[in-house]
């Protein structure tokens, strides 16, 4: 899978990008990342990639043309249109269920925002969706997308070794993952719960399925009535 990375902050994506498991993928061929800098497309001779808004107002918008070019300059190198998203708060919210969706697309481009954002028409051209990752305002679309990247980029086939733990962990059925413990078996006074050293692995099962309902009736109320409304009509 390719992600590109429309940014008028390179370093600030691409140290990510190529660190711990993300840039091991990246180096295994599992995924790519891209990074396109918006200012080596503007036409303008001073560099300049913002301008006062119409109407007044106060900050400086992105211009449309340098941040066209630098789309068109990967979406001319495809013939499918690439599903681009546009990092904003004004988006919907980022969730697992849409780190799947996007998971299955060959290939994303992020369109990172800076100032107070990007001239529309060029976004009525280039956007395809409107993503945040939640109720507070950042100072740019790089974090917000990093954030992004990781959660899509570790459900790609080969980037987790271990295949399974993507399918365990919390969100992936609806709820929060169970507690987890390792070794010791004693720690602080502490036991490890007995039914984890038992190695019945049904009843294992069954003594985590309990704990991720009632961790998610204690941390997430909201998930917990969407869970038991899903269940009870199964
Ligand atoms: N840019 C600034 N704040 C943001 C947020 N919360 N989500 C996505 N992009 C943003």
């Amino acid at each position: 899978m390719k992600f590109h990375i429309l940014t008028l902050f390179p370093e600030m994506t691409d140290t990510c990008l190529h660190a711990s498991i993300l840039g091991r993928a990246a180096r295994s061929g599992c995924v790519s990342f891209h990074t396109v800098n918006i200012r080596d497309y503007t036409t303008n001779k001073h560099k300049k990639v913002d301008d006062y808004t119409y109407g007044g107002g106060a900050g400086m918008l992105m211009q449309a043309q340098p941040v066209y070019d630098a789309w068109n300059s990967v979406q001319s190198g495809s013939e499918a249109r690439i599903r681009t998203i546009y990092v904003t708060p004004q988006g919907r919210t980022f969730t697992q269920e849409l780190a799947q969706e996007l998971s299955r697309e060959a290939e994303l481009i992020f369109l990172c925002g800076h100032y107070e954002g990007i001239d529309e028409r060029v976004l009525e051209e280039v956007a395809t969706d409107f993503v945040s990752v939640g109720d507070y305002v950042l100072t740019g679309g790089e974090l917000p997308a990093l954030v992004m990247v990781d959660a899509i980029a570790r459900l790609v086939p080969g980037v987790l070794h271990n295949e399974n733990s993507a399918e365990t962990e919390s969100f992936q059925n609806g709820l929060l993952e169970y507690p987890q413990y390792s070794r010791p078996p004693v720690w602080h006074d502490k036991e490890v719960p007995e039914v984890l050293l038992s190695g019945n692995h049904k009843k294992i099962a069954q003594w985590r399925l309990e704990q991720s309902i009632r961790r998610t009736q204690q941390r997430r109320p909201d998930l917990y009535e969407q869970y038991m409304k899903k269940n009870l009509q199964s």
